[in-house]
């Protein structure tokens, strides 16, 4: 039986300094914000006729490591970064056809704000606009917004309202509103007040004054790894992108994701299941080996950035614990979290019986199943898309390995062997992002 064809978005690690003191990365230290990086990067993917290209973000200068941001901002670790906001609408000016996710946290903006934002996005690109909704969990970046620290503990029932409230001010103009002859521009009638009563939200207001935009409503992505995260994904998402470093944790996650749907009354194949990958080719398999290891050292040198990386994430000050030895059970069973409680389960599990400077070392390091040369990988890609099923890959590059010249090798080496397996698209299909994310 011929393999079901699938779809490919690409996952940026932040709009920052991409690969800062890595080899490759050019100057940029200093091309970073010019946007211009970016738009190559754009270029290259819609080349390649990926989906979309999802921008991360987030909201403040790490400092869980040692409660200082030195290492991070001597290392350029994800900081600083452009709004992605701007980038998506800079990106989109230099585009036709590329799907433009962009991160905007539920906790930094009003929700009014938040549908004018997408929807103009989604306007100005005609129809490639796209939310990824975040909850944050650093309550560094909630204390910039003069808020609680202890904001995160019921961050995903908010967002799930935040998000059904985002929603209905899109749908405040009907799709067919907009008449646009006879000296009408649009009908009264068909565009509404928004009235909406939460257990943590309540608004009343008017209509979207951005009007109604060319998807009517935008493309939500999301990427929770927790069952309530992965229940607003579930819930509200167009595009749902899962980490999972087995076939069997796929399947699991998969299929948790479209039971909800299915639950909800819903057809589980209008939302997209993309697994996250980060591949390396190499022109023959012992070039792409060499480079697994090159990358391997790499990620050993940088065991102490990765850790203060995965501190931020976690909430967690990594820094107190020490680095060459091997934790005993109490200590690590002891670590907690009121952030990404998931993130910080799954850095427990791994740290049992290494010491934390190994695991630091390891988590930036190549996954052996995703080295090889572009048929290898293509194969192998094939292999999971038709044993777990799924709905195609996000690709991304290792922690810091984000460069033109690893892009040219996804979008020159790595697509033309799926296109040759015909597993992926060959020419867009239509105009917007959701219509191209239906196409099959
Ligand atoms: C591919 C991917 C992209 C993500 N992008 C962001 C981001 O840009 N900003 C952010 O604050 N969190 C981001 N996250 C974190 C998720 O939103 C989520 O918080 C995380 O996966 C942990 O899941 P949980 O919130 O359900 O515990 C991302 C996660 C993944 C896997």
């Amino acid at each position: 039986m011929a393999s079901k064809a699938f779809h490919l978005g690409y996952f940026l690690n932040g709009s920052a300094v991409q690969s800062f003191g890595m080899p490759f990365s050019g100057s940029i230290a200093k091309t970073w914000s010019s946007g211009q990086f970016y738009v190559d990067t754009a270029r290259a993917l819609e080349r390649g006729k990926f989906d979309f290209v999802l921008f991360e973000d987030a909201y403040h200068v790490p400092n869980a490591w040692e409660g200082r941001h030195d290492v991070h901002v001597e290392n350029a670790i994800a900081i600083p970064r452009i709004d992605t906001i701007v980038l998506a609408t800079f990106v989109a000016a230099a585009t036709r056809n590329l799907g433009l996710v962009a991160t905007l946290p539920t906790f930094a903006y009003h929700p009014y704000l938040m549908a004018r934002l997408i929807g103009s996005l989604d306007a100005v690109s005609n129809g490639r606009g796209a939310w990824n909704v975040v909850t944050g969990a650093q309550p560094p970046a909630f204390q910039n917004f003069g808020m609680e620290m202890d904001h995160a503990v019921d961050r995903y029932a908010h967002a799930t309202e935040y998000v059904e409230l985002v929603k209905q001010i899109w749908n405040s103009w009907d799709s067919d509103s907009v008449v646009g002859k006879d000296g009408v521009f649009a009908d009264p009638a068909k565009v509404h007040n928004v009235e909406f009563q939460g257990d943590f939200i309540q608004h009343s207001g008017t209509a979207l004054i951005s009007g109604p935009s060319p998807q009517g409503r935008p493309v939500i992505a999301q990427a929770g790894a927790s069952k309530e995260g992965k229940v607003l994904g579930a819930t509200h998402a167009d595009v749902v992108i899962a980490t999972a470093s087995s076939i069997e944790g796929m399947k699991d996650y998969r299929n948790f994701v479209r039971e909800e749907i299915l639950r909800q009354g819903r057809n589980p194949d209008d939302t997209k299941v993309l697994f996250l990958i980060a591949p390396i080719v190499g022109a023959t398999e012992e070039e792409a080996q060499l480079r697994a290891r090159l990358r391997d050292e790499q990620a050993r040198e940088r065991a102490i950035q990765t850790l203060a990386d995965a501190a931020d994430r976690m909430n967690v000050d990594l820094a107190k614990l020490p680095l060459d030895e091997v934790l005993s059970d109490d200590v690590i069973d002891s670590m907690y979290t009121a952030g990404q409680r998931s993130s910080l389960e799954t850095f427990k599990k791994q740290l049992r019986g290494r010491t934390m400077r190994e695991l630091g070392g390891q988590m930036g390091a190549a996954k052996s199943e995703w080295v090889g040369t572009p048929d290898q990988v293509a194969g192998r890609m094939q292999e999971i898309a038709d044993e777990v099923g799924g709905d195609g890959f996000m690709i991304t590059a290792t922690k810091g390995g984000h460069t033109n010249r690893f892009v040219a090798e996804i979008v020159d080496g790595l697509v033309p062997a799926l296109q040759a397996r015909g597993l992926v698209r060959e020419e867009y299909e239509h105009s917007t992002l959701r219509d191209n994310l239906q196409a099959f």
